[in-house]
């Protein structure tokens, strides 16, 4: 049997394409081979690719699907989406200490930019980390949308949809910090960073193409309101419908409560 063929349903929503399969590692191979094709044509076009990469326990079987592809990584650039303000790269929820645990101590990418959550000088590291991404136009987005809707930190009502930077620093909202908590990345709930630095919605909706991987049933409200809500800053990911290029993949459980 084909796993790749199991296609539950398929529809466009403004612009955004959703994609809905029975089985969440069915869902994250056809992520990762979405993504693994728009890599290799950002190679072939231009001889590099730049790239981001979400965190998150919701990447964990996209990011397993996407290191084991024969992809030319030499020729891949890696960003990331967030960091906690002031959390240590070995800090177990790290989002820099996941990337490697998750993805780069098995592939060899060209140059990777991590954002540090701990620099000295927080402002000159946001303004530095902008800069580069201004120089690296990202090919290829592959993010993931939080419980509250959330797409990188950027939580609801402190989402700005027409930032004027790339990179800033956000408070979290409770059920952000909440999330953290119950998934295990942090022994108290007060131990969850109140800020973190984040990618505004600009930096992420500037992408060449962009991959949103959404599993499990927690993720079903937030993406009932992605797909069916008004475009605003309520539900962050709503914005996603606006990208002319860009694909959401959905398991059975995370739309659960789509009527299509
Ligand atoms: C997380 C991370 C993001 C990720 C998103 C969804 O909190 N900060 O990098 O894209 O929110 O991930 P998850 O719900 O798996 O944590």
């Amino acid at each position: 049997m084909n796993l790749k063929k199991q296609i539950r349903k398929e529809i466009t929503i403004d612009h955004l394409n959703v994609v809905i399969y029975e089985q969440p590692k069915v869902m994250a191979d056809n992520a990762s081979d979405f993504v693994e094709k728009n890599i290799k044509e950002a190679i072939n076009k231009s001889g590099f690719a730049n790239i981001l990469l979400a965190t998150g326990s919701s990447q964990f079987l996209f990011l397993e699907a996407l290191r084991n592809k024969e992809i030319d990584w030499k020729k891949i650039t890696v960003f990331h989406l967030d960091e906690y303000k002031d959390i240590s790269p070995n800090h177990p929820a790290s989002f820099r200490k996941y990337l490697k645990d998750r993805i780069l101590s098995f592939v060899n990418p060209k140059k990777v930019y991590f954002l540090n959550g701990d620099a000295a000088d927080c402002e000159k590291e946001m303004k530095e980390y902008e800069q580069i991404l201004i120089n690296h136009p990202i090919d290829i987005a592959c993010i993931g949308i939080g419980e509250n809707g959330h797409i990188a930190f950027n939580d609801p009502y402190e989402a700005d949809f027409n930032d004027r930077d790339q990179v800033k620093l956000v408070n979290l909202d409770e059920a952000c910090r909440r999330q953290q908590f119950t998934e295990g990345w942090f022994p108290y709930f007060d131990d969850v960073p109140r800020q973190a630095l984040t990618l505004t919605i600009p930096a992420i909706l500037n992408s060449k193409v962009i991959s949103c991987v959404v599993p499990d049933q927690r993720k079903s409200k937030a993406v009932y309101d992605t797909l069916n809500g008004k475009i605003n800053t309520s539900c962050p990911a709503s914005i996603l419908r606006t990208h002319s290029r860009s694909r959401l993949f959905l398991d059975q459980f995370s739309a659960s409560r789509l009527d299509f």
